[in-house]
């Protein structure tokens, strides 16, 4: 932990010095703390917080006051890490409702919000811009639509889904998100886009081409273990170093 805070026109400065983004999520103050002393640059309070922490099916489940919440706890490990915040599922239906509710992280501690969708948002994105509350924009598979969208599906495959995507990654950079989250985009399309705007593309099962990658850090760290994503290579069993102490310390009492 050091006073020296990462912000937002450093995480977009990462493109043209030629430094890729690490992004990984956080839900709590040990993980935010331990991520932090590992060096991770950008701390996400995503709204997967439904799934890998409250047991949800989905993130549509995610309230503004949960969000409010767990920023709160990672806010208290007073990382270097810039923390950004998921604006949950209907918190930003429109340009009121969108500054308001950024503006509600933002008094939890959130340096940045984050939501989902390109030129749809467009207005809610321009009402939280302007508020100078930063914003983080997210295209590709949308969680948040994955009842409608029946499933988390690839995007990009078709010439109609790569020119939207484009149209909205371009939209979101002028008006003024400093970084974009690509999720389950093709890598070709993730490339593209990547070539095409100047603020860095945050790659989640989106190929090697993006600035930087994010994941779910119970994916990566192996503590969600019951579903980890076909894209994630897991560098540790969290899990099963957690039952085996448990289990350990168990023999000690029934001998
Ligand atoms: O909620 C989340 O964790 C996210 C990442 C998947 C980017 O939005």
């Amino acid at each position: 932990m050091t006073e020296v805070k990462i912000t937002p026109d450093q995480i977009r400065a990462f493109k043209s010095g030629g430094r890729k983004v690490a992004a990984l999520t956080a839900y709590d103050y040990p993980m935010a703390r331990m991520l932090d002393e590992a060096g991770v640059p950008f701390l996400l309070v995503g709204d997967s917080l439904g799934m890998v922490v409250l047991g949800y099916p989905d993130t549509t489940h995610v309230t503004m006051d949960e969000m409010e919440h767990h920023v709160r706890a990672v806010v208290r490990a007073r990382p270097r890490a810039l923390i950004a915040a998921d604006l949950p599922y209907r918190s930003y239906e429109n340009p009121t409702s969108a500054r308001e509710n950024a503006r509600r992280l933002a008094a939890a501690g959130a340096e940045a919000v984050k939501a989902e969708g390109g030129l749809e948002i467009l207005s809610q994105v321009e009402a939280i811009v302007a508020d100078g509350i930063p914003f983080v924009g997210h295209l590709g598979m949308l969680p948040q639509h994955v009842l409608e969208e029946g499933g988390y599906k690839i995007k990009g495959r078709d010439a109609l889904q790569r020119a939207a995507l484009l149209e909205s990654a371009q939209a979101l950079e002028a008006a003024g998100a400093f970084a974009i989250v690509l999720e389950l985009v093709t890598p070709v399309v993730a490339a593209e886009i990547s070539a095409a705007i100047r603020i860095p593309t945050i790659g989640i099962g989106s190929g090697l081409q993006c600035d930087g990658q994010i994941l779910v850090t119970p994916d990566l760290v192996g503590t969600f273990p019951w579903f980890t994503p076909g894209f994630v290579r897991r560098r540790a069993d969290g899990a099963a170093l957690i039952r085996e102490a448990v289990q350990g310390w168990m023999s000690t009492i029934h001998g």
